[in-house]
């Protein structure tokens, strides 16, 4: 019998790095044409195009480079496990009372409502996501049989948006998230946070962990006094790029400097 293996895929998708890795093949082939089959009375075209080509296959073969180097940084079977690390420590902060339900908004393959439901196996943990192009290795399916290689079974996933959540207001004891609102340009990010919120009760923890830089986010630390205004609790701001997660180097080279946990309880 084949045992069976949860496969969260990557998020930089394998599509990605082949796609720059045949940009450069390309530009090579188009550099080794332009030097060997035009002649030199096109002498300033045959220059232009020669540049043109080298600049591109530089470009793209530094891009293909960048996302293998991200990929084996963040892969579940590599050495670093930078993705493992982030789940794990986001699932960290959540915990839901017996009976209760979580809400994982942007699950792409599941990894983070597994590793919450796992850690509150008397609840249930509810995963939403668009499963766009973007990320087009993530699917229902894909969450459905991770949790079933992981011998969970207190989740579900669906079809759903972060910008508008199919919920009524709060309807969950918990909200989750990681890495999802950097991705969804053209909207506030503090609105989408607000509307996270909104669906959590009473009481209900949350912890969202994003790219939340002040270019993306705005200003962060007047939503967290804003939040205790409101009267929520215990409201941390937590910078996971000096250390929790990643170290500010590591954080530096694969864009994810600005990285922080937005936790509390509402
Ligand atoms: C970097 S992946 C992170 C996936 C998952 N949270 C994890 O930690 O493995 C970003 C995810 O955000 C999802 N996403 C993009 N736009 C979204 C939206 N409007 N609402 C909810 N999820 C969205 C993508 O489909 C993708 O699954």
């Amino acid at each position: 019998m084949t045992e069976l293996k949860p496969d969260y895929k990557n998020w930089i998708p394998k599509g990605m790095i082949a796609l720059f890795a045949a940009g450069a093949a390309v530009s090579a082939a188009a550099y080794a044409g332009v030097s060997l089959l035009m002649n030199d009375e096109q002498k300033a075209m045959k220059s232009g195009l020669k540049i043109l080509s080298a600049a591109a296959g530089i470009g793209c073969a530094a891009a293909a480079g960048w996302c293998l180097y991200g990929y084996h940084q963040f892969s579940y079977d590599g050495k670093r496990k930078l993705s493992k690390q982030i789940i794990e420590g986001t699932a960290s902060y959540v915990n839901i009372p017996k009976g209760g339900k979580g809400l994982d908004v942007g699950c792409g393959s599941g990894a983070l409502t597994i590793a919450c439901a796992k850690r509150n196996p008397h609840a249930k943990m509810i995963g939403i996501d668009p499963w766009g192009p973007v990320y087009a290795s993530f699917n229902k399916e894909r969450c459905e049989a991770n949790a079933k290689a992981e011998g969970v079974t207190n989740t579900e996933f669906k079809k759903g948006n972060a910008i508008v959540l199919d919920f009524p207001d709060e309807s969950f004891d918990a909200v989750v998230s990681n890495y999802v609102y950097h991705n969804i340009s053209g909207h506030n990010k503090q609105d989408l946070l607000k509307e996270s919120l909104r669906v959590l009760k009473k009481g209900g923890t949350f912890a969202i962990h994003d790219i939340m830089s002040r270019e993306r986010y705005g200003d962060m630390e007047k939503f967290v006094n804003e939040l205790k205004d409101e009267g929520y609790e215990d409201v941390q701001l937590i910078r996971t790029d000096r250390g929790l997660f990643m170290s500010k180097a590591e954080a530096l080279c694969m864009f994810l400097t600005g990285s922080a946990l937005l936790t509390g309880k509402k």
